[in-house]
């Protein structure tokens, strides 16, 4: 975990500028990988705001995490040339068979799968990206086999 100086050091050079909240939130999670529970206090104090407000942040926006992402990241495209070639029951199947919500890690740390909106590949719907790769026309049987070759 980060420790309070580390922490300054990140928080520093957004001070003083306006809207200094999501500058801040952003350059924790680029070096953290998420936002800590332990930054909070510190951007809160940092920012003359309570840690309920900093928290508050931290879960409205989508992009913020507040927990490590597995070791896989898996991304499925919810946007509408996707949704409409049977997207949404493709993330459905792999969310409950995973037992996940969107955003959220399976227990042992492998996969964390996560909302995207368009990756480009509307011609080949439904797609998805793992681990930054993107793959089109991919249903649920092609994408336990993209899980398993990823051992997600
Ligand atoms: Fe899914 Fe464009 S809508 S890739």
């Amino acid at each position: 975990a980060p420790d309070t100086a580390d922490l300054r050091a990140l928080i520093a050079p957004h001070l003083g500028r306006e809207g200094p909240m999501l500058p801040i939130l952003h350059a924790v999670q680029e070096a953290h990988g998420h936002v800590p529970q332990a930054a909070v206090p510190v951007i809160a104090e940092a920012l003359n705001l309570t840690r309920a407000e900093v928290h508050g942040v931290v879960s409205f926006y989508h992009d913020f995490r507040d927990s490590p992402a597995g070791r896989h990241m898996l991304k499925i495209c919810r946007a509408e040339a996707c949704q409409a070639m049977g997207g949404a029951a493709l993330s459905e199947a792999v969310l409950e068979k995973l037992g996940l919500a969107w955003g959220g890690t399976t227990p042992d740390g492998a996969l964390t799968v996560e909302p995207v909106y368009c990756l480009g590949l509307c011609a080949c719907a439904p797609a998805v990206m793992l681990d930054g790769r993107v793959h089109g026309r991919v249903d649920a049987a092609r994408l336990d086999a993209l899980l398993a070759e990823a051992r997600a």
